[in-house]
């Protein structure tokens, strides 16, 4: 080796040596025997430390480490909810002379003896994780860290609802729910916790420890990746998947499913900062009629309360608050309001009630109720919601304006505000389960679950609806989520960055199980002034927002931000954007189910369809959204065409329905003002709907299947879900599908419907189903059955969608080159076959 080579290797040394180092890490040290039990293993060290290793599955470890070798909890884990994910048979450990060895089928776990590693292997030998030299797992007082082997081509994607890059490799995370006003790109920590992340070695971790963790993603060094936490325990899951999407699944079966949203909460929804009344209520709802915008929510923010938070309606501002609602009920809007997790001491009443009930958080210096400050309504108590007698308290007085009609809560501020890192004097606050250090993280998570809870039991049978700010990994069982205060305060008109951003965080979110998520369309912060130079960047931002699976617009203060105010051109595009998401209702819906049955997102990371496509990792500004349609939002002032890449495979012009482009390769799409750039894959289905005003305005509206047929053998298919929209019938399974599947025969194609109802739910028959074949060619036939069907002028067939319900009718349409065919309502099994010259596009 040469000199130089050798100084520069030294220095390399001592600087990852200073990183480790940096703490006077104790090591594990050897391991010197292990004691089996059912389905985990205790290694024991020299010292007192010891390591479990539950096997959940063969493919779920839980690993926990602790330097005290007493496994005891200060609280049981918040998020996880079930780890015996599949009986497994008796654990058998190997002992060899170096390691000892566990083999599950999917994994083999190794624990070397000198010193104690732990490394995990797939099933062909491929090392997936491995402890870095003896710092596995170390600890120092009450802190704990684990260093990992970084590879040189190991990237991450995770931690939720995160600024900065999807990938997360060169980066440090904090986790403490922080009050964030028009954060910047790269700000962390913003509002939510969620210590989960993906490894492209193809597994994920769960860091379940709600104390301020951090991760550093091989920014000490190139060599190691860490997880660290200040306090309490270093217990971690390992999750093996095949590919990213397994990995998710499998971290949803440990923390729960999601809740499936009422049906409306994937219509449009406005609101507004703290200006809130009911004339306002009552007047920008029938402005959304009067245009023919669709919306189904109007927001009330925090304004609306008399007094933080007594849940009574603010008397000058509401003078018939229960009128309101029902007006607004009648033209299908739904109401939903904000809470606040605090009682101010001006609200004198409740404070002094849950002052004497101990409901209040106390600071542990003076042994009373802690005196927080908030952004309004002066000093507050703050409602400790993980002590178990609040939880009642709680939702009688929620109770309230549900009992007047309105439909649930967006769930604000429960970082608490005002406790971010540097407000350190908020570590004196001491709640029921313990000093707020540990709870921080899930003092919003806490409150969340009392809402919803307190909602269903209240409200039998029906759906929360519930939006949060604050969250901890698990989120997910009791509420959605949105990003907070986005937006550029300084100049609203340069809030582009921040649109562009909004888009990693969102697919991130998605990741950390946060599938019904949302962002203040607009931007929250920045004064409004000149609507007309913010049309361009609000028309963008709601291209883009109609694709979040929630949508609302909303802006800081008095800031109206309704379509129709940044002047005709941007009102007329937001209603056409706005259109399509009600068009695409019944797509959404059926991905939502997904979402709560396998805790997929909607908005998807290329990555997580394309696993093997090393340039999907990179893709920050362009989402899935489901498996079929692929989203790239136009994300620059100016804009009028943006790069887009398509992976591997070949992609339909979804705006034109017809322009085929070839994947693999970055397109250049135009885009001025008018549109987004949205492709649909070849070889897809997509159920669609006409447009409503709010959905469920018309029951027996045609469903619309838009095949894109394969030119090919291979199938097309899509099973569309469909239930009661609002009850929780869907826990039980109760729902209907059809399912449509189109392939090749001979020179045409044939397309079966099949429809299917489950345990008691009631399929509409009284529907049209109208199959959109986009070929090349007109066909010469199309028959159901053997029964050769009528050929109608478009024109024709469109009067008949919808009125007639009885006969099978097509139409060609040589313009769009769409074969339309009418099916007849019933749901009866069919078997079309749309006959030669007819092919695919
Ligand atoms: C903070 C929220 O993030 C914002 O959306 C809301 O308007 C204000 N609180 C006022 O309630």
């Amino acid at each position: 080796m040469n000199m130089r080579k050798h100084k520069w290797l030294t220095v390399l040394v001592l600087l990852v040596t200073v990183g480790v180092h940096a703490q006077n890490w104790q090591k594990a040290g050897d391991c010197t025997s292990f004691a089996a039990n059912g389905n985990t293993v205790v290694f024991n060290t020299a010292g007192k430390a010891k390591l479990s290793v539950k096997f959940s599955s063969g493919s779920v470890v839980k690993i926990w480490y602790d330097p005290k070798g007493a496994f005891k909890r200060n609280n049981e884990s918040f998020a996880v909810i079930n780890e015996n994910l599949e009986p497994l048979s008796e654990i058998r450990v190997e002992e060899q002379a170096q390691s000892y060895e566990v083999f599950t089928g999917k994994l083999r776990v190794r624990v070397n003896k000198y010193p104690l590693q732990v490394q995990v292997f797939d099933k062909y030998q491929k090392l997936l994780l491995g402890d870095y030299k003896d710092l596995g797992h170390v600890s120092e007082g009450n802190a704990t860290a684990a260093f990992k082997t970084l590879r040189s081509d190991e990237h991450f994607l995770g931690l939720g609802e995160k600024s900065g890059p999807l990938d997360r490799r060169g980066r440090s995370y904090r986790m403490w729910n922080s009050d964030k006003p028009c954060y910047g790109v790269n700000e962390d920590p913003l509002y939510k916790s969620i210590p989960f992340f993906m490894s492209s070695y193809r597994y994920g971790i769960f860091f379940d420890n709600t104390y301020k963790t951090q991760f550093k993603f091989g920014t000490a060094s190139d060599e190691y990746y860490s997880f660290e936490a200040p306090n309490g325990e270093m217990v971690y899951y390992f999750i093996h998947g095949n590919d990213y999407k397994q990995i998710i699944e499998q971290y949803t079966q440990l923390t729960g499913k999601p809740i499936l949203p009422p049906d409306w909460a994937f219509g449009f929804s406005q609101c507004r900062g703290l200006y809130t009344n009911e004339k306002l209520a009552r007047s920008v709802a029938a402005e959304f009629r009067k245009r023919k915008i669709p919306c189904d929510i109007i927001y009330q923010d925090i304004g609306w309360v008399d007094g933080l938070q007594d849940f009574n309606w603010h008397k000058d501002k509401y003078t018939d608050p229960k009128g309101m609602v029902s007006y607004l009920d009648s033209m299908g809007f739904k109401m939903i309001l904000s809470q606040d997790p605090v009682i101010s001491q001006a609200t004198q009443r409740q404070w002094r009630e849950a002052d004497s009930l101990h409901y209040f958080a106390v600071d542990s210096s003076t042994g009373k109720s802690y005196d927080m400050p908030w952004p309004w309504g002066g000093n507050c108590g703050v409602v400790d919601f993980t002590h178990p007698a609040v939880a009642d308290w709680w939702g009688a007085q929620q109770q309230k304006p549900l009992n007047d009609g309105v439909r649930g809560f967006w769930t604000d501020m429960g970082e608490p505000a005002w406790s971010n890192e540097d407000a350190t004097e908020r570590l004196r606050m001491k709640h029921y389960l313990g000093m707020h250090d540990e709870i921080h993280n899930v003092y919003g998570f806490s409150w969340d679950k009392v809402v919803k809870e307190q909602f269903e039991k209240r409200n039998p049978n029906k759906r929360v609806f519930q939006m949060t700010r604050a969250a901890y990994a698990g989120l997910q069982r009791y509420t959605f989520g949105w990003s907070g205060d986005s937006g550029n305060g300084d100049n609203v008109l340069d809030g582009w960055n921040r649109l562009a951003n909004q888009v990693p965080i969102g697919i991130s979110a998605g990741m950390g199980v946060l599938p019904f998520w949302a962002c203040d369309i607009s931007g929250y912060c920045g004064d409004v002034k000149d609507y007309p130079a913010m049309a361009e960047l609000y028309t963008r931002w709601m291209q883009f927002g109609v694709f979040n699976p929630l949508s609302r617009a909303h802006h800081e203060g008095d800031n109206a931000v309704e379509p129709w105010l940044f002047g005709k051109e941007a009102e007329d595009i937001c209603r056409k954007a706005i259109e399509l998401k009600y068009r695409l209702f019944p797509y959404i819906y059926t991905y939502a189910r997904e979402a709560h049955e396998k805790g997929l997102p909607l908005m998807r990371a290329l990555i997580l369809e394309y696993p093997e496509d090393e340039n999907a990792f990179k893709v920050d500004d362009e989402f899935m959204f489901g498996h079929e349609l692929l989203v790239a939002p136009v994300l620059k002032k100016g804009a009028v065409s943006r790069n887009v890449y398509l992976p591997e495979g070949e992609w339909i012009d979804f705006n034109d329905g017809k322009t085929v482009y070839n994947g693999g390769q970055v397109i250049n799409y135009p885009a001025p003002l008018a549109v987004t750039p949205i492709f649909v894959r070849k070889g897809s289905i997509i159920p669609m709907m006409p447009v409503m005003q709010y959905i469920g305005q018309e029951k027996n509206h045609p469903v619309y299947a838009e095949i894109f047929p394969h030119d090919n053998r291979e199938e097309a298919t899509f099973t569309l879900y469909e239930d009661d929209g609002n009850s929780l019938g869907y826990q039980k399974d109760e729902y209907g599908t059809v399912q449509f599947t189109c392939k090749k025969e001979g020179a045409g194609y044939s397309v079966s419907v099949v429809t299917d109802t489950k345990n008691g739910f009631v399929q509409n028959s009284h529907r049209n189903i109208v199959l959109n074949l986009h070929l090349n060619r007109k066909p010469s036939a199309v028959a159901t059955g053997k029964v050769t069907a009528k050929v109608l002028t478009a024109a024709a067939l469109e009067t008949a969608i919808g009125k007639e319900i009885t006969t099978t009718a097509w139409s060609w349409n040589e313009k769009t080159k769409v074969c339309s065919i009418k099916l007849p309502a019933g749901g009866a099994p069919l078997q079309v076959t749309i006959k030669s010259p007819a092919t695919a596009k």
